[in-house]
């Protein structure tokens, strides 16, 4: 099957960054109808390379390598008005208010996007908002009221609502759940694994929180510091993370468990952003660190099946296979 993104070789930096890259050497495919979650903390890249999938960089960035999205060459600066890759991504924000406007309707703004990008005709408008209202588990006397009225969970589901109405060949939603109380999140992220599901969505989730990830997608992507230090099906990361870092992730996720309670695990230190820095970039940071670590850049090698990727040269061990 042909992915309907594949992002090859993608380094980008911003101006006045000198030769720090926000995203190294990152190349990455999503299939058709595929969640793949991208995870890393905060600042190793990943709104830039959302970014760069909308062809929305700011100017001056130096970026190297392509992405194609449904055939077509991502142009990085796209110039508004004219055709391009980004027509067919939509794209939700952390912050669901500042993407609203505030002094229109739900209703007419999730219509406007109807009108714009569908093949229906102006009278099968109105069914196609109270299709979408259902989908996204809006009552349907929402479409009347303005964002300030919406609490922030209805306001994200107004913006999938939207991202919907544009039938889109991929949707990327960058740390949708962050600005939502606990609650909210868990119902925002069962809404995007049921829609993904039901829809057949290709879905680009990226987050800071591995179980957030957990939770909707098929494949994980585990990013430090702008470079992919471990991708696999989302079963394997979480049994068996090779890279120390997606094994740190995996160990700082809290879990409630009254008879066994467990001391909450944290990385220690904090990420290396000096340019000047030879070999692996973990390597600060690591517990297995062995002095050729520093030496030289390990790279993203896969396991037999293939479907396993690490950059390490010092992987966590297998678990032992039980009898
Ligand atoms: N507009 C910008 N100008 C200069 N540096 C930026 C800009 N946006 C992001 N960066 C830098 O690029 C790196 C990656 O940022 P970002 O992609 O926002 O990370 P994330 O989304 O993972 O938090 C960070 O070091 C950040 O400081
Ligand atoms: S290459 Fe070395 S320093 Fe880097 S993650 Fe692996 S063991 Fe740690
Ligand atoms: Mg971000």
């Amino acid at each position: 099957m042909d992915p309907i993104v594949s992002i090859r070789d993608l380094s980008i930096s911003y101006p006045g960054n000198g030769s720090r890259s926000a995203v190294k050497h990152i190349s990455l495919d999503i299939l058709p109808g595929q969640a793949v979650g991208l995870v890393g903390e905060s600042g190793c890249g990943k709104t830039t390379l959302a970014l760069a999938l909308m062809g929305m960089l700011p100017p001056g960035c130096d970026h190297r390598g392509e992405i194609i999205i449904a055939g077509q060459k991502v142009d990085f600066y796209q110039r508004p008005g004219q055709p391009s890759a980004r027509d067919h991504c939509a794209m939700i924000f952390q912050n669901p208010q500042t993407s609203l406007n505030p002094v229109i309707s739900v209703g007419t703004q999730i219509n406007r996007v109807i009108q714009r990008y569908s093949r229906l005709k102006k009278s099968a408008v109105p069914d196609r908002l109270a299709e979408l209202l259902v989908l996204v588990g809006l009552s349907d006397h929402c479409r009347k009221l303005y964002p300030h009225e919406l609490s922030g969970g209805m306001q994200q589901r107004v913006l999938l609502a939207m991202a919907l109405a544009r039938e889109a060949s991929i949707l990327i939603a960058d740390e949708p759940t962050a600005a939502l109380d606990a609650g909210t999140r868990l119902q925002i992220l069962n809404l995007l694994k049921q829609l993904q599901e039901q829809q057949k969505l290709s879905l680009l989730l990226i987050s800071h929180d591995l179980s957030a990830i957990a939770r909707v997608c098929q494949q994980v992507v585990i990013v430090y510091q702008g470079r992919v230090v471990e991708q696999a099906p989302q079963k394997l990361i979480y049994t068996q993370p090779r890279h120390p870092y997606s094994a740190g992730l995996l160990a700082a996720i809290p879990k409630i468990h009254p008879q066994r309670p467990r001391k909450l695990q944290t990385l220690l230190g904090e990420a290396n952003h000096s340019s000047d820095q030879t070999g692996c970039d973990f390597a600060s940071r690591c517990s297995r660190r062995e002095a050729y670590c520093e030496q030289q850049l390990p790279p993203l090698n896969a396991t037999l099946e293939k479907s396993q990727q690490f950059a390490c040269f010092n992987p966590r061990p297998l678990p032992a296979v039980r009898k």
